[in-house]
C-alpha cells in the first residue's frame, strides 16, 4: 500500500518513513530539501533495507504537484509534514511562512481530491493551545490567538482542513505534537538543524560536543517548581509510530468523524533544568549553561492530556526522558564522527 510522505527527509518525516516501511507500507517522499538532505534516504535504507522513492520538488508549485499526483494516483494516503517550522524566522518572514505552509497544503488537498485520494494525516502542533487555562491540555481546549506566524499557519491549516472535509470526500487526522526530541536507536537519522539551533535539545547536544560555547536557559522566574519553563518532550520514534496508527485507522475505516484531532504527548512535563540534568546524567558530560532573560513569545508551561489518543488510537508514548536525551546525544556524536570522516 503506497503512502506519500511530504517532508519525508525531515526530522519527524524520516522517522515516520522508517516506521511505515517497517510495517510493510510502500513510501514515496516528496521534499524540496529546503531543510534536509537527500542522503537521508540512504540512511533509511540502511535501517529498513528499502530505499524510499524521493521526488525533489516544491509542493507550492501547483503544476508540479498535480503532475506528481497524476503519476502516483495509486497512493492510498498522504502524511503532510512539509512545512517551515522556525518560530523566530516566521516573525521575520511572515509571508514566506504563510505561502509555504498554506499553499502547499492546499495544493496537496486539491490534488488528492482530483485523484480520489481520501486519507490525509496533517502535522499540527500544541502551539495552537498557546498558554492553556487548564493543564494537562486536552484536544477540546480553546484555540488561543497564535503567538507567531508559524503557529498561525497551523491554526489556519486546521481551519482549511475542517472546511474542506465538510464538502469533499477527504478525511483528515491532525496530530498536535508536543515537543519532539531524540533520534532513532541506530543513530542513522535524527534532527539536522541548519545553523544555530533554536530548540533546546539540539542546543544542549551541540554545546556538549563543543560546537556551541554555552547554552542559555531562557528564564528562571516562571511559576514552576524550579522557575524554568515546562514542556512535554516526546521521543520522535514514539511520535512516528502514532502516524502509522493514524494511517491504519483511516484506511481501515475506523474514524469516528471526518476530521479528528489528537494530542501527541507523554502527559509528563519537564522543566528546562530537568532536561539538562537528564542529559548530564546519561552523557556523563557537565553542560556549560547560564540563566538569561526569558525568550519573548515563550509560554510558561504546557503538557498534554494524552488520554484521548491513548484510548482512541491505542497508542502510548513509551520512552522516558533519559532515553530521549541519550538518543539525542548518540545521534550528535554519530553526526560529528561522520563529518570528520568524510
Ligand atoms: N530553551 C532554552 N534555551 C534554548 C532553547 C530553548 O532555555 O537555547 C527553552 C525554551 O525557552 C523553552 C524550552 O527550552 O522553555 C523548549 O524550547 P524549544 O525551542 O525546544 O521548543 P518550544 O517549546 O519553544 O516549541 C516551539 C514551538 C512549537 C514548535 C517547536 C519546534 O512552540 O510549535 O518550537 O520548532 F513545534
Amino acid at each position: 500500500m503506497k503512502i506519500l510522505v511530504t517532508g519525508g527527509t525531515g526530522y519527524i518525516g524520516s522517522h515516520t518513513v522508517v516506521e511505515l516501511q517497517n510495517k510493510g507500507f510502500e513510501v514515496v517522499i516528496v521534499d524540496n530539501l529546503s531543510n534536509s538532505k537527500k542522503e537521508v534516504v540512504d540512511s533509511i535504507e540502511k535501517i529498513t533495507g528499502t530505499k524510499p522513492v524521493l521526488e525533489v520538488f516544491d509542493l507550492v508549485d501547483r503544476e508540479k504537484t498535480a503532475d506528481f499526483f497524476k503519476r502516483h494516483n495509486d497512493i492510498k494516503g498522504v502524511i503532510h509534514f512539509a512545512a517551515y517550522k522556525a518560530v523566530g524566522e516566521s516573525v521575520q518572514k511572515p509571508l514566506m511562512y504563510y505561502r509555504n505552509n498554506l499553499v502547499s497544503l492546499m495544493n496537496v488537498m486539491e490534488s488528492m481530491i482530483e485523484n480520489n485520494i481520501d486519507n490525509l494525516v496533517f502535522s499540527s502542533s500544541c502551539t495552537v493551545y498557546g498558554q492553556p487555562d487548564e493543564l494537562p491540555v486536552s484536544e477540546n481546549a480553546p484555540i488561543k490567538k497564535a503567538e507567531s506566524p508559524y503557529g498561525n499557519t497551523k491554526q489556519i491549516a486546521e481551519e482549511i482542513i475542517a472546511d474542506t472535509v465538510n464538502v469533499e470526500p477527504i478525511k483528515t487526522i491532525a496530530l498536535r505534537y508536543f515537543n519532539p526530541i531524540g533520534a532513532h536507536d541506530s543513530a542513522l537519522i535524527g534532527e539536522l538543524p541548519l545553523g544555530v539551533p533554536n530548540n533546546l535539545v539540539p542546543f544542549i547536544t551541540q554545546t556538549a560536543i563543543g560546537i556551541r560555547e554555552q547554552l542559555s536557559v531562557f528564564g528562571e522566574d516562571y511559576n514552576t517548581p524550579d522557575g524554568t519553563a515546562i514542556r512535554d518532550y516526546i521521543h520522535v520514534v514514539d511520535l512516528a509510530k502514532a502516524h502509522v496508527i493514524a494511517v491504519n485507522r483511516m484506511i481501515e475505516g475506523n474514524m469516528k468523524k471526518d476530521f479528528e484531532v489528537f494530542n501527541l504527548g507523554t502527559g509528563n512535563g519537564y522543566s528546562v533544568l530537568e532536561v539538562i540534568k537528564s542529559f548530564e546524567k546519561v552523557s556523563g558530560q557537565k553542560l556549560n549553561y547560564k540563566i538569561v532573560d526569558r525568550r519573548p513569545g515563550d509560554i510558561e508551561k504546557v503538557w498534554a492530556n494524552p488520554d484521548f489518543s491513548n484510548r482512541e488510537l491505542g497508542w502510548k508514548a513509551e520512552r522516558g526522558l533519559d532515553e530521549m536525551t541519550l538518543s539525542a546525544w548518540k545521534w550528535e556524536k554519530a553526526l560529528r564522527n561522520n563529518q570528520t570522516e568524510s
